[in-house]
Formats: structure tokens, sequence, C-alpha cells
């Protein structure tokens, strides 16, 4: 089979200890709607949607042009939208990952790329189409460094959706 097109889009991994410890405490929240399996855990930074296989250089040259910093990622907000969205957000969102955002989304944008609209809202997607709202528990607080950032293809079968890692760029983490 020849592939012609990928899904694809920029995003920032989990450490698999945070990976762990969020889906653990997910499961107190007795959510009823389809759960992001834990290995897809992930914040959005930029999505591509379907792009030819062909772009796959052009995108590395221009993520290699984000000149990002590394920042410390708290993550102490549950948010619930009307659409059933379950999802992990952050009171504070670091300086350097708006800029590492924006400078992404600018780059792709500068190179023809139709993205996402809205102002970026930092989230990492819990469960989608929940109908009940989340059971009370203790409040969110899972945190960790960000260090690279990684371009992912998601693809979909009956198993189930996967988002793979094709490359990653690290961000700069100042030395203490
Ligand atoms: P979500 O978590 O808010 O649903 C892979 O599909 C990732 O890309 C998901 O994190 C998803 O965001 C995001 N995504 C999917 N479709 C999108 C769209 N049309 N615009 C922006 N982000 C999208």
């Amino acid at each position: 089979m020849h592939i012609k097109s990928l899904r694809l889009f920029f995003g920032l991994p989990l450490p698999h200890r945070q990976a762990a410890a969020i889906d653990v405490w997910r499961n107190g929240l007795a959510l009823d709607g389809r759960l992001v399996a834990r290995h897809n855990l992930h914040l959005t930074l930029a999505f591509l949607g379907s792009q030819p296989v062909e772009r796959l250089g052009e995108l590395q040259r221009l993520a290699g042009q984000v000149r990002g910093q590394g920042f410390e990622l708290r993550l102490d907000r549950l948010e619930v939208s009307r659409h059933g969205l379950v999802s992990l957000g952050t009171s504070q969102p670091p300086e350097a990952l708006l800029q590492l955002a924006g400078e992404l989304n600018d780059t792709l944008r500068a190179a023809g790329y139709s993205l996402e609209e809205r102002t970026f809202w930092p989230h990492l997607t819990l469960a989608r189409q929940c109908r009940k709202h989340p059971a009370p528990g203790s409040p969110p607080d899972f945190a960790w460094t960000a260090e690279r950032f990684v371009l992912f293809h998601s693809t979909s079968d009956e198993q189930g959706t996967v988002y793979h890692p094709l490359f990653h760029w690290p961000l700069a983490v100042p030395r203490p």
C-alpha cells in the first residue's frame, strides 16, 4: 500500500510517569465518555490535519527553525467544555509555552499551512463526548519539565487511535 497523506500535529509528549499518574487520577473522575488512551496523552501545539507525505521534509525544516525554551508545565485545572470534552489545563501558562506555540504556528502559517484560527488553548484532553460531570475528587496537580516538542502522526483503525512520534526537537533548558 502506498501512503499518500498523513494526519499530523505538533505537540508536547508526556513523560511516562506523568502519563501513568494522570491515568490513575483520571480513573477517580468516573468519566463516561471516550477516554484518550494513556500512551496518547499529549498537549497539541499546532494541528496540521491531513498533509501529503512529501511535506514531511519541509515540516522538519520549518520546525528546526523554531528556537523554543524548555519550561515547567503544571497542570492544575480540570476543565469541562460544553461539548463534553474533559481536559487538564494550567492556571499559569508558562511564557515559553505560549512563545513556542506562537512561533510554531506563525512559521507554519508563513509557509502556507492553514491552521486553527482560535487563540492557542493549552490543554491535555482526557476524554471526549462525556455527558456526566466528572466525579468530585482530589484537585489535579501534575508537573514536569518540557524538554522537546514532537511531530506526531495519527492513525486510526478498529484497534483505536495511535499518535506516533515521527521527529522531535529539543527545547533549550537553562542550566541551574
Ligand atoms: P483536542 O484534544 O482538543 O481534541 C490530535 O488529534 C490532536 O489534535 C488532539 O489533541 C486534538 O485536539 C487536536 N485537533 C484535532 N482536530 C483539531 C482541529 N480541527 N483543530 C485543532 N486541533 C485539533
